[in-house]
């Protein structure tokens, strides 16, 4: 699904791979010599939902191809016309949910069982963003009490049995001797994805319904179960069973893919968006049709269910520098209290998406 990059000269063979490549995030030398800046992108045709909507709720005008949809639940809601099942809700999450489920998914999501991209090589981590607010170092264990089954919270064996625990930064210091280490601080920046409910395994590319997994938290559920009705008929019910919380850094991007392992594609996934403003691609059943490019803002909604699931989809850029400054600031305000600094430091470089699935 989340595809490797193909290498140079096959990356403009289709549209979709031309629009990644346009958004991707270059570096070029600025007006001083050294230092590299983001090169420019031109933005002229991606679609602005928050805009759209202040045009519609003041004048009452909407672009070609954008519909309005009526929904019960007070937001103005927005299909595109020649793409059914696909649905943008700007600003659907208060500043508070977004503080919340920002907070959710650094501490909470990616604690054991959930599975997080560390998994392979380290095991199951607990505690992970308290350990880098902390400046833990995680240290490869050779305690003579290894038996493979881990004996404290903060142990863990990665997939080859090795035992790795959190030290304070003095001691991972003066352990030395060759032992492998890695600070929290960068483990949380490598962060990549968490998945609750049930548990995806990416190398073979199925829900592994034998993993041990906790059911997803009620609130999200009751949260996406709202969104989705948007996406349903009368009647129709959706059953969030699994989500996917992915993190994006300076530079991260999600190659374009199809979301094609859940059983019934009529039922919607409900994608959630906190933090640094995005561009996400919508394209066609190919790669060869040109995508729509738009921006996702924190607190944007968008569900994808009937023919949208068959689109190729993804997110070539996210823009942590100086701009979006407005927004970024009422976010950090959810985040003032001192304790929480860990929290705005993180967000005002990242981004979080949060899909939530029915996968049977
Ligand atoms: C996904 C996905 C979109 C986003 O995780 O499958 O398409 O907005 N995410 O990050
Ligand atoms: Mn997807």
């Amino acid at each position: 699904m989340y595809g490797a990059e193909k290498p140079d000269g096959e990356s403009e063979r289709t549209a979709f791979r031309k629009a990644e490549k346009k958004y991707k995030l270059y570096y070029q030398h600025g007006s001083s010599k050294k230092k590299k800046v983001p090169k420019p992108v031109e933005l002229s045709e991606v679609i602005d939902f928050e805009a759209v909507r202040e045009s519609y709720e003041g004048k009452g005008e909407l672009p070609d191809g954008i519909a309005v949809v009526e929904c019960g639940f007070g937001w103005t809601s927005f299909r595109l016309e020649n793409q059914p099942g696909f649905y943008f809700i700007p600003g659907a999450l208060s500043l508070q949910e977004q503080g919340r489920w920002i907070r959710e998914s650094l501490i909470s999501f990616p604690q054991p069982p959930n599975r997080t991209n560390h998994n392979a090589e380290y095991g199951p981590i607990n505690d992970l963003f308290l350990a880098a607010r902390e400046r833990r170092v995680l240290v490869e264990d050779r305690s003579p009490s290894q038996s493979g089954v881990p004996t404290s919270g903060s142990q863990a064996a990665n997939e080859s049995g090795l035992l790795w625990k959190f030290v304070d930064e003095l001691d991972a210091k003066s352990s030395g001797n060759g032992q492998k280490s890695v600070a929290a601080s960068v483990l949380l920046r490598k962060l990549r994805w968490s998945t609750l409910g049930l548990q995806f395994n990416w190398s073979q590319r199925n829900y592994d319904i034998s993993l041990p997994h906790n059911k997803i938290p009620d609130d999200l559920c009751q949260l996406a179960i709202r969104m989705a009705s948007l996406a349903m008929g009368p009647g129709e019910q959706f059953k969030p069973e699994a989500a996917i919380v992915n993190y994006f850094g300076l530079g991260d991007t999600l190659g374009g893919h199809l979301d094609d392992m859940e059983a019934d594609w009529s039922k919607p996934i409900v994608s959630l968006s906190l933090g640094c403003k995005a561009i996400f691609l919508l394209g066609g059943k190919t790669r060869d049709k040109p995508p729509l490019a738009m921006f996702l803002r924190s607190g944007d909604v968008v569900l994808m269910a009937g023919e949208a699931r068959e689109c190729f989809h993804g997110v070539p850029r996210i823009f942590t520098d100086e701009e979006d400054t407005a927004h970024k600031a009422l976010l950090e305000q959810q985040f003032s209290d001192p304790e929480e600094h860990c929290f705005s430091e993180y967000i005002r470089a990242s981004r979080i998406n949060i899909n939530i699935r029915q996968v049977f």
